[in-house]
């Protein structure tokens, strides 16, 4: 503070522009990059906000000038001086300060810095594992700094939108008890309970319902939730849910309620009309044309069933296939019929990788011929059927899975988004919302042979087919909700039980006893015997829909501490060893060796 003196600050560095031309003013901020010109010294200054030119002449001021030859990236300057417009030619336009440049008479160096370990001006690759060890400098660049703000900008319209709508903000415990979201907890041990571990949240499920119950009306939290999950991309450890929940309210009312917001969001960030409502689709509508349930829209390239066509034919892939009670279905890559046969076997190893038993493929030539290793197992006619069906001309590629639904849906699925991103489809300033409705309440698992909720156990199914819940609970579809933005997963949601018998009802189809039920979530069942209304909510992934916002590849650069893959974080070194004395304490005995 002191070598600040009585200097203030007067602008950020992405404020001045020519209209303040004459102006006496105060920067403060790092050096990004110093650039000496024949006696002038030119210094690109970094705040938050962005950058200002500043200049040493020394026929200005000798003294200063000298003093600035010692600046070095990233040390902390304060300086004064006129703003002056820069020479003609010499005006950025890519820079909002771009049409001016301070002139400095006056400098004091706040604090200097070693040498960073990676440059913060150029787009150099450093690695994850390095930018997260620096994490306070990897967050000076401009576009990280622009993310961070970006994030806060979401969050301000989001809770502007929810408070004027009737929400009211809750906070939730983080030391509770398991809430079942399909992920493996994070464990607490309890000192003063040898032997008990709290869990921290994987979402705040069963506490909003708790807060309808409690006459709460409307709730909304963003609010940290923490899953032990295999990462990805767009996935990590702890990440940040907007969870929210209505009380009387049907399907129809938390979706009109959602795309408001989401409209208000896009807005505030990207200043973009959204234009709701949102297409909806069906689950099964979703998994027959697109090969998953978070489709991305804005390409085409859907998948076509060739089941009845395979039936028929000679070729035993297809035909075993169809005979299974398994799919044949096809989708033609327009145009990419100059695809090599190198990109083809590519192609299919990438398809082999997922599960198929291999990617027959057909190249359409002129006059409609067949260049396809399977060519030689159809008649013409069924070419020709198949061409018909799948809308084939000279020039296209056409790719066919022949298998259980569930391995051609995830082949040709994700052949499709591979194909899409190889030709250059996925435009990311192209924002494609869909609906995703009518799931199966359930879905059964081989290994466990048992039934599993799609979403959690607190869905509800629809009315209409509560009774099949014990007869045939694969028929049984619920409530749920999700919402897709270009293939990502942004939010999902659902009405809920609150009907205490309906409840024990579903818990049953999903093999969990009376017993087991009362020890995971008795509370939430003795709350739903004093009076629970019907209510239902939604919770979006705030990091997938911030990731989509700035246009990245992943949640990591819109998040300030992220993990890696591993779940580390580099910066701090967690998680990491604990004494032995304090595990003692937490009851705790490792066996490991150290
Ligand atoms: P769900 O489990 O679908 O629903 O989670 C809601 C949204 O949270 C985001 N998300 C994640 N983001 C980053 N990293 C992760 N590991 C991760 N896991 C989930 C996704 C997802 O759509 N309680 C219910 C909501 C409800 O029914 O109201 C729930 O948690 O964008
Ligand atoms: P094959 O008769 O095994 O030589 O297969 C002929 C062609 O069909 C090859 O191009 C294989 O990649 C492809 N193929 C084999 N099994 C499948 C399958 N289950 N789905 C789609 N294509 C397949």
């Amino acid at each position: 503070m002191d070598l600040m003196g009585t200097l203030r600050r007067t602008h950020h560095c992405n404020e001045l522009g020519i209209e303040d031309v004459g102006k006496r003013v105060t920067l403060m901020g790092w050096v990004l990059r110093r650039r000496d010109h024949g006696g002038v010294i030119f210094i690109d200054l970094r705040d938050r906000q962005g950058l200002t030119q500043i200049v040493f002449n020394p026929e200005v001021n000798p003294q200063v000038h000298a003093e600035a030859h010692r600046l070095r990236s990233e040390w902390v300057i304060a300086v004064q001086g006129v703003v002056e417009p820069r020479p003609g030619d010499m005006a950025n336009p890519k820079l909002v300060t771009g049409e001016i440049e301070v002139l400095i008479d006056e400098l004091r160096i706040l604090n200097i810095s070693e040498t960073p370990p990676f440059p913060l001006d150029e787009d150099t690759e450093v690695s994850d594992n390095l930018r997260l060890q620096y994490r306070y400098l990897d967050l000076r660049k401009p576009e990280m700094a622009a993310n961070l703000i970006m994030r806060h900008t979401a969050v301000q319209a989001i809770r502007n939108y929810l408070n004027e709508h009737y929400f009211i903000d809750v906070e939730t415990p983080m030391l509770t008890k398991s809430t079942p979201e399909g992920a493996r907890d994070y464990l607490v041990p309890s000192r003063v309970n040898a032997g008990r571990f709290y869990a921290l949240p994987q979402s705040p499920q069963l506490f909003k319902q708790l807060l309808m119950i409690a006459g709460m009306d409307r709730y909304y939290q963003i609010v940290k939730c923490f899953r032990d999950e295999d990462l990805r991309a767009d996935r990590q450890p702890e990440f940040t849910q907007i969870d929210m929940e209505m009380s009387f309210a049907d399907e129809e009312q938390v979706i009109e309620i959602v795309e408001g917001m989401i409209s208000s969001l896009f807005q505030a960030t990207l200043g973009l009309d959204v234009c709701p409502p949102f297409t909806r689709i069906s689950y099964d509508q979703a998994l027959g044309r697109y090969g998953t349930d978070r489709p991305d829209t804005r390409f085409g390239m859907e998948l076509i069933d060739l089941t009845d066509i395979a039936a028929e034919c000679n070729f035993k892939v297809f035909r075993g296939a169809a005979d299974s009670g398994g799919t044949v279905r096809a989708l033609n890559a327009k145009g990419c019929g100059t695809f090599t046969r190198k990109e083809l076997d590519d192609l299919t190893d990438f398809a082999v990788q997922l599960g198929a038993r291999g990617l027959a493929w057909v190249k359409v030539k002129d006059g409609g011929e067949w260049q396809s290793p399977i060519a030689k197992f159809f008649s013409d006619q069924e070419r020709s059927s198949i061409a018909s069906t799948l809308d084939a001309e000279p020039g296209d590629l056409l790719f066919f899975g022949a298998d259980t639904s569930s391995t051609v849906y995830q082949v040709l699925g994700e052949l499709r988004v591979e194909l899409a991103r190889r030709l250059n489809m996925l435009d990311k300033s192209t924002y494609n919302f869909i609906w995703v409705t009518d799931f199966p309440l359930l879905e059964y698992d081989d290994k466990e042979k048992r039934y599993q909720a799609l979403h959690h156990p607190f869905t509800a199914p629809r009315e209409e087919d509560i009774d099949k819940l014990s007869s045939d609970p694969a028929a049984v579809y619920s409530r749920a909700y999700d919402l897709v933005l270009n293939g990502t997963e942004i939010g999902g949601g659902s009405i809920r039980i609150h009907n205490p018998k309906t409840q024990l009802k579903v818990l049953k189809a999903l093999s969990i006893s009376e017993e087991e039920a009362n020890e995971k979530f008795g509370f939430l069942l003795r709350a739903l015997e004093f009076g629970a209304p019907p209510h239902g909510g939604i919770a979006f992934g705030l990091d997938r829909l911030l990731m989509l916002i700035t246009g990245g590849d992943s949640i990591r650069n819109v998040i300030a501490f992220p993990k890696t893959q591993k779940a580390t974080c580099p910066l701090t070194d967690a998680p990491s060893k604990v004494a032995r004395k304090q595990l003692t304490e937490l009851h705790v005995r490792p066996d490991w060796k150290e």
